[in-house]
Order: structure tokens, then sequence, then C-alpha cells
């Protein structure tokens, strides 16, 4: 049976391309700052944001991770919507890591107002952690692959700088977010102090996260990957995979997000679902309602080789990706409209 794997857009295998392109790679000890291959992936993120370096990491979790580090001491406080990959889904990392505390904010799919972080940025007072760092997502996965605006973004960027505050971006989708709005890697660069990008979900590469910033950063944030057992040798083999990727597959998302708009609008149209959240890239983030159980659904479709994951109580999610073909949403339509509810 054919298994179509709509859990996420990180189950996708490296093309013939790119495994090329992994073989021929030159090579060297990344430790000591000497592999060719990795020095030109970071230097090429590095260029195509305008910010002075990038740090090739193994995952995005990592890159999160060593900014939250980097960015705070302990005590202070972060702030993050209370959907954020970094307070979710990263294990309690922070707390950690870094011995931070995180005030969570609400917000419609996934997004921080500047209003609201502003409201929330502590007062000077001694019995009170230091607000320090804020992190938002883009796009929001939670938020089923919202975008933020520039304008947001730029928004709360003049906010943190007011009351001397850091700002992240946890970009693990970037690509997905770029290939749909009016904004490019470079306006970004210059919003952010550091940013998070994922090699290894929509861009299809195995492995492998980037972290951009200063240099002062930078140097710093390869001291604190050091620390996290992230310093790797020979990793131009990956890194290879990552340049591919960077070269190759950022417009190509717009497939994804193709097909994803029409699992939406067949989504949508089912007896036996309430809720969709607007498909804004390649996520789609639906609702069930009482006709069916969460996990009665995902094990019908499962016998039909349609892989998925609950995101909650009655939540589904499902993500498009580079090796989620045109006969593979036909075929997915037609078993989802075949799904009898009880
Ligand atoms: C928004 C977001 N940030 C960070 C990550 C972490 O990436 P990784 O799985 O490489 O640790 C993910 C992973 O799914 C994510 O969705």
């Amino acid at each position: 049976m054919q298994i179509i794997d709509l859990r996420s857009d990180t189950v996708t295998r490296p093309s013939k391309a790119m495994k090329a392109a992994m073989m021929d790679a030159p090579l060297g000890d990344d430790v000591f700052n000497e592999d060719p291959t990795v020095q030109a992936l970071q230097e090429m993120a590095a260029d195509m944001f305008g910010m002075d370096a990038a740090l090739f990491c193994p995952s995005g979790t990592m890159t999160n991770q060593i900014a939250v580090k980097v960015h705070t001491k302990p005590i202070d406080e972060i702030i993050l919507h209370k959907d954020a990959h970094i307070y979710k889904y990263e294990t309690g990392g922070w707390a950690l890591h870094s011995g931070v505390s995180v005030k969570l904010l609400d917000g419609p799919l996934g997004q921080l107002s500047p209003e609201d972080v502003e409201a929330n940025i502590q007062p000077d007072f001694d019995w009170l952690p230091r607000t320090r760092l804020v992190s938002v997502e883009n796009t929001v996965n939670r938020g089923g692959g919202s975008i933020y605006t520039l304008e947001n973004m730029k928004a709360i960027a003049e906010v943190c700088k007011s009351h001397g505050l850091r700002y992240h971006l946890d970009g693990a989708r970037l690509f997905n977010a770029i290939a749909e709005s009016d904004y490019g890697p470079k306006e970004l660069g210059s919003t952010f102090d550091s940013i998070s990008i994922c090699m290894s979900k929509g861009l299809g590469a195995p492995i492998g996260s980037l972290l951009l910033g200063s240099n002062d950063f930078i140097k710093e944030a390869r001291r604190v990957r050091k620390v996290f057992g992230g310093g790797m040798r020979q990793v131009g083999i990956i890194a290879a995979a990552c340049k591919y990727a960077l070269q190759n597959n950022t417009e190509r998302v717009l497939e994804d997000h193709e097909r994803a708009r029409k699992l939406g609008a067949v989504l949508n149209d089912l007896p036996y679902i309430d809720e969709v959240l607007p498909t804004a890239t390649n996520i789609l983030i639906f609702k069930l309602n009482s006709t069916i159980k969460g996990h009665t659904f995902i094990e019908q479709i499962d016998r039909h080789g349609i892989k998925a994951i609950e995101f909650g109580p009655q939540w589904v999610r499902f993500v498009t990706h580079l090796d989620f073909t045109d006969e593979m949403l036909n075929k997915t339509i037609n078993i989802l409209q075949s799904i009898k509810s009880e």
C-alpha cells in the first residue's frame, strides 16, 4: 500500500540531486572551523539575510535554545505566544539550559501583537523577573501555518528596541512565509537580532538548521553549541544538502501551499469537520465534529495509508511537503470523502 505521510514536512527524503551534492562536497573538521562546505553554507545564508554571520546546527530546537541562552541571563523572562514551539515542544529547554521564566501571551493564529508585548514587559522591581527577550514564530505552526506581516514584526521590533529587549525569530518555516509575502530575507535580517531557519522542513534537507545574527552573537552561539554537544566534524556532507536546498527548493514551497489550499477546500465541505483554520501555507489544522472521535479518524485514514497527527482533542494536523504529489493529493481527497462518521 502506498503511504501518504502528512504528519509533517520533516518526513521528506533527499532527492538524487541532493544526494549527489552531498557526495561531492569538500569536507574538513568543522570544530576547527575547517569545513569549506559548512563555511559556504553559513556565508550564503548570512549574505541572503544581510546579517553578519550564521552557525550551522543539527536542529531547530538547538538553534532556538542557543538563541535563548545567548540573549538572556538566568532569572530573566522571555515573552512567547502560548502556542510557540519554544514553549510547547522543546521539552522546557529554556528552563534547563537558560534558567529563564516565560511570559505566555495569546493572540489569533498564534501571533503576538506589539500592544500585548508592550503591556507585558515587567516593571523594574527586584521581586519581578527582568523581561529580556521576545520571540515570534513565522510561519506559525499551531496557527495553521499563518504568516506574520512585515508591519507587525517591525512594530514588535520597535517595542523591543524602545525597552532594550532582544528579538528572536523562530523561522523553522521562514521560506514558506517569504514565498507568500511581499518581504524578503533582507527585510527580516534587519528586523531581528537573531533568526533560526530549518533546512529539514519545507526545503527538504534531511538534517540541519541555521542560526543567524551579529558577529558577537554567533561567536557566543558557537560556544553554546559546543556545550550543548552540537559541535560537528566533517558535517559538510550534510551542509551540502542544506546548500542545495537553499539554492533549489525555496520557491517550490508554493506548490505545497497550492496542494494544501486544495485540500483545505475539500476539508471545509466534509460533513464530519467543524472548522478548518485558514490555509496560509503548507499546514492544515482542522477540528472534527462530534460525529467522529479524533483517534477513530486517525485510525481510519491510517488503514488507507494516510498518516496524520492529532493536534489536541478533536484537532488534526496535515502538512504538505516536497514528497506529497498531485497523485497523492487526489488519492487523499478520495479517501477523506469516503470516511464514515460514527
Ligand atoms: C516552529 C518550529 N520551530 C522549531 C522546530 C524545531 O525543529 P527541530 O525538529 O529541527 O528541532 C519546529 C519543528 O517542527 C517547529 O515547527
